[in-house]
């Protein structure tokens, strides 16, 4: 049977849903080379299995020293304006040793008990901005609710005072609305927000004491981390926070965004969400951000990665220094390793999808997503039971850019709450 011909990939409508061209390149070129849209050529790896092997291979290395163009010198690799801003360390550019050392110090700071204590902060940002905009019957679920929640968490918890956070919230909204656009703005939020975190550490630093503190913030707490009498330099602590910040901000915007879009166009499985959240059961919020991760993750495809000899994937043979590119959206619909890959079924539990990743790079803030996105999902549809899109679904536009996928805009309806 001839094989049909080969998707459009990084077009208008493939943004919009990308899955059907997925599914063909798994079948007929599961790892693809192409040419994208910064005219950099990559490896796509799209089935499970091998994009899992191929997340945990340490002879793809995560340092863009090691791509044969050394095309992000020019910028089109990487975090838009990171080489300005002289933020290469952090710890999706660099490999073992350096990584397990990085990480290691970043582990005692940021703590799975950390993240718990953090739960009530986390309800009272997600009441106060849905306080904002209750009683008005409609609104923008991204600029609203998504946006904001994620970056004033994470500043909190970073320890970013209330009367700077504004700033933060501007500086992220410049970089969420590049595109693939120019990058100017992109690179002068960065660069700003590099600066304040630099100077922010500095006076933190030199106002610690020797004891830690209870409930101190966590640029403090990565100061003060040491292991094995090592600690952070100021440089790496600032690296450190801006891709705390950086990793951590629009992909929890799009797990709230493609997770409540997924929710309004699954009617059957919100009802089921929407009763078990409001018997105060909170055993399917589990599972369900889970398979809302598997079925529209936030990063659509892992961080680059460079093969550092040629290496096989699936059968194929990719050269030393050629960039490989994880899809991780294609891995977690594969049918070869998830049943009915195409439904949200969010009971599911044999789930191990690959959205927070995989390998020594997984992500070190899966944690505090999970608690933002639970909190965000059930306070929704607890206090707006009857939410739903205020647009055709065909209008809706997708934000541009390689690495994430998230909607521009969520514009949805809903009995307004009345007044206290
Ligand atoms: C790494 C996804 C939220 C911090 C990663 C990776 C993925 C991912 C796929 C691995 C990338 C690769 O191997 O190329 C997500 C998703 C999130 C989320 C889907 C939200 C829904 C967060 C948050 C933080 C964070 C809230 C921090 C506050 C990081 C960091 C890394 C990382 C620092 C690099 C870890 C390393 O290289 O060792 N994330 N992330 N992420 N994530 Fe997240």
């Amino acid at each position: 049977m001839p094989v049909p011909h080969a998707p459009a990939l990084f077009t208008f409508e493939f943004a919009a849903d990308p899955y059907p061209a997925y599914a063909w390149l798994r079948e007929y070129a599961p790892v693809h080379r192409t040419t994208l849209p910064s005219s950099v050529d990559a490896w796509l790896v799209t089935r499970y299995a091998d994009a899992r092997q191929a997340l945990a291979d340490s002879r793809l290395s995560k340092n863009p020293v090691h791509h044969s163009e050394q095309a992000h010198r020019s910028g089109r690799v990487g975090i838009p304006g990171e080489r300005s801003a002289d933020l290469m360390t952090h710890l999706l550019n660099i490999d073992p040793p350096d990584h397990t050392r990085l990480r290691r110090l970043v582990s005692k700071a940021f703590t799975p008990r950390r993240v718990a204590e953090f739960g009530p902060r986390v309800q009272q940002l997600t009441d106060r901005l849905i306080d904002s905009f209750a009683e008005r019957g409609s609104a923008d679920l991204i600029h609203e609710f998504a946006f904001p929640l994620p970056i004033y968490a994470i500043c909190d918890l970073l320890g970013v005072p209330p009367e700077d956070q504004d700033d933060f919230r501007d500086w992220a909204g410049m970089m969420i609305r590049h595109g693939g656009g120019p990058r100017g703005g992109v690179a002068r939020a960065v660069k700003r927000m590099r600066t304040y975190l630099a100077e922010l550490i500095h006076r933190k630093r030199s106002e610690l004491t020797a004891q830690p503190l209870p409930g101190e913030d966590l640029i403090s707490g990565l100061i003060r981390a040491s292991d094995h009498g090592e600690h952070l330099t100021e440089n790496e602590a600032a690296a450190m926070a801006f891709i705390l910040l950086f990793a951590g901000f629009e992909t929890t915007v799009n797990l709230i965004g493609n997770g409540t879009y997924a929710l309004l166009r699954n009617p059957e499985q919100r009802a089921l969400l929407q009763e078990s959240v409001q018997r105060g059961d909170t055993s399917l919020l589990a599972t369900a951000v889970e398979e809302l991760l598997r079925y529209d993750g936030p990063v659509e495809l892992a961080t680059w990665r460079f093969a550092t000899t040629p290496l096989d994937i699936g059968g194929v043979a990719i050269p030393e220094g050629d960039p490989v590119l994880v899809v991780l959206a294609a891995a977690d619909r594969d049918p070869d390793r998830f049943e009915g890959p195409d439904t949200l079924d969010l009971a599911r539990r044999d789930n191990p999808h690959l959205g927070f990743g995989h390998g020594i790079h997984y992500c070190i803030g899966a944690p505090l997503a999970r608690l933002e996105a639970q909190c965000a999902l059930a306070t929704l549809l607890t206090r707006l039971p009857d939410l739903h899109l205020a647009a055709a679904p065909d209008d809706l536009r997708w934000r541009g850019g390689l690495i994430m996928r998230g909607l521009r805009t969520l514009p949805v309806g809903f009995t307004p709450e009345r007044g206290a």
